[in-house]
């Protein structure tokens, strides 16, 4: 997360993530499931831009191009209650009230949103919104939380929020809002598409059923404290895959379209619908981004690369 702070404005940059190990492990009373995820942030960015307001209205607004962006009416950002970023900003209000004697209420927000980061592609675009809403309302109203704070606040608007607060690569277990961060380093070529049709992370993991005898992350984690992409690629699992698979054509297609590529390890992320390859280099991404998206016109396609913590945790930039 790239954080710019200026007077009363702050921009943040807010990451997509992949998932680079996805195992279940238990079906939990809350309905949720039990899960053991490693997850690395990429550098496809939305942009927040948040400004105090005189009265204590929150406000969302969206860029016109972010309008344009969305795929289907369905998957058009919400600018009331319903978006992440407005619960995220109203959660800090009022834990900061509750902590506070005094009647004097703090001011409102604007919040512009430039969404790049396409919704239900299980990227963790919405997530990693409202973790930027946190850390920049945190700034604004210098309302001073520590991280373990915010990703503790954060586990209440979804199960990634926590790792967003983080950043960089981690294994993610509970709900996923468990973040144990990895050492992991930057710059692995990635390659992501997302396909026209979203998939709702409630119905994938409605549809998956419990592996007997679960994999574990820990050979994955190894290969990725070496940095090789190409160990870190032959250990790419993700047990909502066949689920996925099962609710659209696209996972195939997605799969046998990496297929024929130059490329060292492919797999869906999340709960779909996005589907990534890692690459040996970014020259190697571009030319295979090229090629996807000569394959699959309906498609978006993004060539980016996996963050380190520095690039992708919060750093402030007065101007
Ligand atoms: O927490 P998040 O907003 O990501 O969850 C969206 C939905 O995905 C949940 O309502 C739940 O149905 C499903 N989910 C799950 N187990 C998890 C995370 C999400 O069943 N660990």
């Amino acid at each position: 997360m790239r954080i710019r702070f200026s007077g009363n404005q702050v921009e943040v940059q807010t990451p997509a993530k992949v998932n680079f190990f996805l195992e279940l492990h238990d079906r939990r009373e809350d309905g949720f499931h039990q899960l053991e995820t490693i997850i690395s942030s990429v550098s496809l960015f939305d942009t927040l831009r948040l400004r105090l307001r005189h009265d204590n209205q929150i406000m969302i607004g969206l860029s016109p191009t972010c309008v344009q962006r969305a795929d289907s009416p369905a998957h058009a950002v919400p600018t009331d209650k319903n978006n992440l970023v407005y619960r995220a900003i109203d959660l800090i209000r009022s834990q900061v009230r509750r902590g506070s004697n005094s009647e004097w209420e703090l001011p409102g927000v604007d919040v512009w949103i430039d969404k790049r980061i396409p919704a239900a592609a299980g990227l963790g675009g919405a997530s990693s919104n409202a973790a930027g809403a946190m850390m920049g309302v945190n700034h604004l109203w210098n309302c001073g939380f520590r991280l373990a704070s915010l990703q503790q606040l954060g586990a209440q608007l979804g199960s990634d929020v926590p790792f967003f607060l983080t950043g960089g690569s981690a294994v993610c277990i509970g709900r996923g809002e468990r973040v144990f961060p990895l050492k992991s380093p930057a710059n692995m070529a990635v390659v992501i598409v997302k396909p026209p049709i979203g998939l709702s992370t409630r119905d994938v993991f409605g549809r998956c059923t419990i592996p007997r005898t679960p994999f574990s992350s820990r050979g994955i984690s190894e290969q990725m404290s070496t940095g090789k992409a190409r160990s870190v690629a032959k250990q790419l699992f993700n047990r909502l895959e066949s689920v996925a698979a099962g609710m659209t054509d696209w996972i195939v297609r997605l799969k046998s379209s990496f297929s024929g590529l130059n490329c060292l390890g492919h797999q869906m992320t999340g709960s779909g619908s996005s589907y990534f390859g890692l690459f040996t280099n970014q020259m190697v991404a571009l030319r295979a981004a090229a090629c996807l998206s000569n394959r699959l016109p309906d498609a978006k396609i993004f060539a980016c690369s996996t963050l380190g913590r520095v690039q992708s945790s919060s750093f402030l930039v007065r101007d």
